[in-house]
């Protein structure tokens, strides 16, 4: 199982003093060298983490693959075409979310984005719920991968395992369990579909040292982005620990 491990936050936390540290190039070199298989990044149009600098240097700087999260807005996707990422992982955004909410819309409108990204040579991920209509679309529009959205998972799980509904952050969902089960059903059958079609899976959203143990269990699935639970571990052990005790579990 490959890991992605997306460095948003450490831009997050320049951000949050407007200045120019943490630098995210101190830590594309510390994930190359802890292991990581993949730089993951999303250039959100309210550039509220990763700015067009940011972006470019992460690109031209890195030994290993980089995958950039984007939306279908223009601008970006041709500054990220210019820039020429390994993968572009397109991504729905909305400008009020605290994060990525949930998949995809999966229709006709991404057609031309993903065959101009596919002509500019690079790889093109969608990320998108779990769910059978989306898969085989993104099938019939040339995807190259999916990245299956794990975040609803992820919340389920802090509900049923964690303190979480203890805290200010509680979640209030009705029946938790058996959401989990189909939840985690869904992703089983949609990875197989997904790999039946040819088409890559990959999985992210929510994903941290406990629950990713699942998800590490579906074969079908080959790469994981994970950024939140990493870049938090390292406030505690350091950025190469916090990525090596990740891959530890990511061990099949
Ligand atoms: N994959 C995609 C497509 C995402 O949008 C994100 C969040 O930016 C992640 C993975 C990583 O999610 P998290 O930070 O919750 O691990």
């Amino acid at each position: 199982m490959k890991l992605g491990v997306n460095i948003d936050h450490i831009a997050t936390l320049r951000e949050a003093r407007k200045i120019n540290e943490p630098d995210i190039l101190e830590a594309i070199f510390i994930l190359k060298n802890a292991g990581a298989n993949q730089i993951t990044a999303h250039l959100r149009e309210d550039r509220r983490h990763m700015n067009d600098w940011d972006i470019k240097r992460i690109i031209d700087s890195s030994h290993i693959p980089i995958n950039i999260e984007s939306s279908i807005n223009k601008e970006i996707i041709n500054y990220l075409i210019s820039l020429k990422p390994h993968t572009i992982t397109l991504v729905p955004e909305n400008r009020l979310e605290v994060t990525t909410e949930g998949g995809l819309l999966v229709n006709d409108r991404l057609k031309p984005v993903i065959n101009k990204i596919k002509d500019n040579g690079i790889r093109v991920s969608l990320f998108i719920d779990a769910n059978k209509d989306d898969i085989k679309r993104s099938k019939d529009l040339g995807a190259d991968a999916i990245e299956i959205h794990t975040g609803a998972f992820a919340n389920l799980f802090l509900v049923l395992n964690t303190n979480l509904n203890k805290t200010p952050n509680k979640l209030d969902i009705d029946n938790p369990k058996e959401k989990y089960n189909i939840i985690l059903q869904n992703i089983f059958s949609g990875a197989k579909l997904a790999r039946d079609l040819g088409l890559d899976v990959y999985a992210g959203h929510g994903l941290n040292y406990q629950n990713v143990v699942e998800i590490v269990k579906i074969k079908e699935i080959t790469e994981l982005n994970i950024g939140h639970s990493i870049i938090a571990r390292a406030v505690f052990c350091g950025l190469e620990c916090a990525i090596k005790e990740m891959l530890i579990r990511l061990k099949r």
